[in-house]
């Protein structure tokens, strides 16, 4: 599979009251900004065609495009946030999508879920039963790749915030692990790369046709990973750790 497009959100001046368990201090705007910048710079470099949307001060976690929609192949699904602030923004995600998908199916409520907490392995997809994305959202979810031939896997979890905060999974069986998911059986077929405690934020490193992209600062994950035969190329995230986002967060990509 390789990617040609990404969707990203510009982030909003309301970004700084953005959830956060985090305890990292105060979002910087302006270098969050330029953060954000650099990153479409960086999807660009790598081939990626990147559709900017306008940035939404009435949704202040809305930069975090990826929980808002999935996308499978010519399959866009928009979601149901789990964290009520976030809810509306689905309604404006829709018309960007349409630009790509001639139609969209929907995660509807009682079904919650957040896109960070889907993984695809290709022929497999996991979905995390997190405090965002509850058991209704994970089999309505099921009911939509089924009709595309896709195996949904549901993972119990315990203490992350999203699924892809603690597992990823790059290409040709290559699977970064850290924190609750390091032993976790589900993914014990993978060639499975451990992230350390103190690098955890980096399990959030993002393949993107043969590359991948990891955030700055984390130098043991680095060469864990260029160790594994990718080129890496470093992005400093530091503003949206500061709000829990990692990496994948920050766009759709498809
Ligand atoms: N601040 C990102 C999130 O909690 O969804």
């Amino acid at each position: 599979m390789m990617f040609t497009r990404a969707i990203v959100r510009t982030p909003a001046p309301s970004l700084v009251k953005g959830i956060s368990s985090a305890d990292l201090g105060p979002v910087d705007f302006e270098r969050a900004l330029q953060q954000h910048a650099d990153y479409v710079l960086a999807l660009e470099a790598l081939g990626l065609a990147v559709t900017v949307l306008d940035a939404e001060e009435a949704y202040p976690d809305s930069t975090f495009v990826e929980d808002v929609a999935l996308i499978f192949g010519a399959t866009g699904i928009v979601t149901n946030p789990g964290a009520l602030s976030r809810n509306g923004e689905t309604i404006s995600i829709r018309p960007a999508l349409l630009e790509h998908f001639s139609s969209l199916s929907y995660i509807s409520p009682p079904g919650t879920l957040d896109g960070g907490d889907v993984m695809s392995t290709g022929d497999c997809v996991y979905v995390g039963l997190s405090s965002r994305t509850n058991r209704s959202g994970a089999e309505q979810l099921g009911v939509h790749l089924q009709k595309i031939g896709l195996e949904l896997v549901v993972v119990e979890m315990k203490e992350m915030l999203h699924l892809k905060t603690g597992v990823n999974y790059l290409d040709q069986g290559n699977l970064l692990v850290t924190g609750e998911f390091v032993e976790a059986p589900v993914w014990k077929g993978f060639n499975r790369t451990t992230v350390v405690r103190d690098e955890a934020y980096a399990a959030n490193s993002v393949w993107i046709n043969g590359s991948v992209l990891v955030p700055a600062g984390f130098p043991q994950t680095t060469s864990a990973i260029e160790q594994l035969g990718y080129q890496v190329v470093v992005v400093d995230t530091s503003e949206f750790q500061k709000l829990d986002g990692g990496l994948s967060c920050l766009s759709l990509r498809f």
